[in-house]
């Protein structure tokens, strides 16, 4: 670091429309948290600010899915989020949200700012309208068929399926969201911010960010090489800050306009609380502070082209130093789902699980630069191997072995050997090394850092052999522990950023005054224990987590993908198509246990008869033993209904009940797809009695 005197940290507004999972952790916020953490350490005036992100259609339509207010929505939201933030030890100044009486009237005068500097253009547009619900329908307002892709059910922004941006006026087929009513095209007014207009000034800019990740630099080039055009800013919807113009009456800025100015409103929340309300200008008017923006990639466009070109349209705002966006988080090596709970949920592994375990795993295999992947089995053998057996092994076996031997005192170091001498330098270069790790925002390679400064530490003890020593040679012995008390105090103070609470353990232990966080980073971990120093009872730092432990939580995600198959066959292929031929490879291995879990049972095929408007989907009517079910299947254009009467099947028989097209399938049918597409029911090989188990 260089010439700055502050420090501004962002992370990510997240969108108070639902829960917080381990891929917004990983993508913005524990990185964002430990580059923090370090800097504080480092005696940094930093300042670390997010909060909710509480307009726009996106938060609209959730709430009316919920049947509440939007107020009311975003307040749980907010609510269950700071809650969740604070229990996983994401330590932010403030956490604010865009709701605020301070975020309308600064959103406000960026608008007007602008629009007085002839930095907005208006336009007529024709646009999609409701005639029953007489509004507007806005982005995803409107569901139709994907111009570009033939996908059922794409909304009026960007199609999920093929990814490609939609202009609503293209959708095949539109409905209106709220009551299904055809829209007709009406002609409505819209500012647009000339993005064009920037082009130039934001390559100059970002042609100086040379340090810059290469994912966001390609990304930002990539736009600019197509030209920038002109962003709509504001929308018809009354949920927003409403633009503040005469005759833009029902009229709301566009919620990506007004979201990052949420970290300026929360710089402002902030200063009030402190009681210097003109204090956040210190931070964004002024030249010597670094502003960071922590996101994930998919607002590197915003953050990185559109959010510097509004900062230039003002006036004496700082532009972003940094923005160390990462990549995506897959899950068990799928993309994660938040509508179809393929995800780990934030609040609920916090029910069971201890927050740095999940803090190192992320830490350790960040989306730095390429997508990462998290799974409960490394989860666990990042627990168990690493924490549990390195890190958390040798505080032990130190601090059992000072209470043991040294009636838990801290004994003097004698003449120093070769051996000793190389320790203390490896104690006193690391937290250099570490913090050329964190100023790069290297995030994955310092947490590596640490846990060899925990295998350094073993190697040690190990070498040492204290057990040995003790008895035949004292004075060595004492200076061994004096030194591996070093390396306990040294790994607190250094591993404090990444496991916050784990280190404040070790700090209790030690018996030191003060908290480990507010330690200096450079000089703590170079101070060794005062001789004769009393320490508190040792107490286990990780505990292991068993095999039946992470089993639930693999079964339930496991539920989740096989509902997620289930909803693909019975609907629309997608477009990437064979999803069965590559889930081999894509699969992790899962044990026995998880198998004998599923309930798969012969069936009889009893009766078929087709879904009505639904050209996929039959219903069959099978016998499991003695019960009768019901089940749909998305075999109707691989099979007549009159072939299938009388067939013994696979069935899923314990799958919970799903609703498809409004029926109810209890179960499903095991097939496997051909090469060219066509599904083969999978079927006993000999006559067999319905409700055999098949194993
Ligand atoms: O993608 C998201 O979750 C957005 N709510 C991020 C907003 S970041 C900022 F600009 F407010
Ligand atoms: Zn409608």
């Amino acid at each position: 670091m260089t010439s700055h005197e502050k420090i501004l940290v962002t992370s990510a507004l997240p969108y108070a429309n639902g829960p917080l999972h381990i891929g917004h952790i990983a993508g913005a916020y524990l990185p964002a948290d430990i580059y923090v953490r370090y800097q504080r350490m480092m005696g940094r005036d930093v300042v670390h600010v997010c909060g909710t992100d509480e307009h726009g259609v996106a938060i609209t339509i959730a709430a009316e899915k919920a049947k509440k207010s939007p107020k009311e929505f975003v307040d749980f939201y907010w609510a269950q989020m700071n809650a969740t933030f604070a229990k996983a030890g994401i330590s932010f100044d403030i956490f604010s949200r865009t709701t605020t009486p301070e975020h309308y009237p600064i959103s406000q005068e960026f608008f007007l700012t602008m629009h007085k500097k002839d930095l907005l253009v208006e336009k007529a547009v024709k646009q999609l309208y409701c005639p029953n619900d007489k509004r507007f329908l806005a982005d995803r307002y409107v569901e139709g068929t994907c111009p570009h892709c033939g996908t059922p059910g794409a909304r009026g922004d960007q199609c999920e399926a093929c990814g490609k941006w939609i202009d609503p006026l293209e959708l095949i087929d539109p409905k209106c969201m709220v009551c299904g009513t055809r829209p007709e095209i009406r002609e409505t007014k819209h500012f647009f911010i000339p993005l064009g207009r920037f082009q130039e000034q934001v390559k100059a800019w970002l042609d100086t960010k040379k340090n810059w990740r290469d994912n966001v630099l390609n990304f930002c080039y990539g736009w600019i090489k197509e030209g920038l055009t002109d962003r709509a800013i504001t929308r018809d919807i009354t949920w927003g800050v409403p633009v503040p113009l005469p005759g833009y009456e029902g009229k709301v800025l566009y919620v990506w306009f007004d979201a990052p100015i949420g970290y300026i409103s929360a710089t402002q929340v902030w200063a009030k609380r402190l009681g210097q309300p003109d204090k956040w200008k210190e931070y964004w008017q002024n030249p010597k502070t670094k502003l960071v923006h922590f996101i994930g990639k998919d607002n590197i466009v915003f953050h990185a082209i559109v959010w510097p070109a509004m900062l230039m349209a003002q006036d004496g705002y700082i532009l972003p130093a940094d923005i160390p966006a990462n990549e995506f988080l897959n899950l068990e090596g799928r993309k994660l789902s938040t509508s179809r709970n393929f995800a780990v949920w934030l609040h609920e592994y916090l029910e069971k699980f201890p927050p740095d375990p999940l803090r190192y795993t992320l830490a350790a295999n960040l989306p730095e630069g390429k997508d990462a992947d998290f799974s409960w089995k490394d989860f666990q053998t990042r627990n168990n191997s690493e924490l549990a057996d390195i890190l958390g092994n040798f505080i032990n076996r130190t601090l059992t072995f000072v209470k043991k031997n040294y009636g838990n005192r801290v004994p003097a170091a004698g003449t120093l050997s070769e051996r000793d001498r190389r320790t203390l330098e490896i104690i006193k270069s690391w937290p250099q090394k570490l913090s050329a790790d964190y100023e790069r925002y290297e995030f994955r390679r310092a947490t590596q850092d640490l846990m060899d400064l925990a295998r350094h530490a073993n190697k040690y003890f190990n070498d040492e052999e204290p057990w040995r020593t003790l008895k035949m040679d004292r004075k060595r012995c004492d200076t061994t522990i004096h030194i591996c008390l070093h390396l306990c105090k040294a790994l607190a103070v250094l591993m404090s950023p990444t496991l916050p609470f784990s280190a404040a353990r070790i700090w209790k232990m030690l018996n030191l005054s003060g908290e480990v966080e507010k330690q200096n980073w450079l000089t703590a971990p170079a101070e060794p224990l005062p001789v004769n120093h009393q320490l508190n009872e040792p107490e286990i730092l990780f505990t292991k987590i068993e095999d039946e432990t992470i089993a639930p939580e693999i079964a339930r995600l496991q539920e989740a993908l096989q509902r997620m198959e289930q909803t693909a066959q019975s609907t629309v292929e997608s477009p990437q198509s064979n999803p069965e031929q590559s889930a081999a490879a894509q699969k992790p291995l899962i044990p026995i246990e998880t198998f004998q879990q599923l309930d798969l049972r012969v069936a009889e095929i009893l009766a078929v008869e087709k879904v009505p408007k639904a050209d996929k989907l039959l219903k069959l009517s099978i016998r499991v033993g003695t019960e009768e079910r019901q089940l749909i299947a998305g075999i109707a254009q691989h099979y007549q209904p009159e072939e299938l009467v009388g067939k013994k099947v696979v069935i899923v028989a314990n799958l919970q009940p799903a609703k498809i097209r409004g029926i109810e399938s209890q179960g499903m049918i095991l097939a496997a797809s051909t090469e060219d597409g066509k599904l083969a029911i999978v079927a006993p090989e000999r006559e067999i009695a319905s409700g055999a188990k098949v194993k």
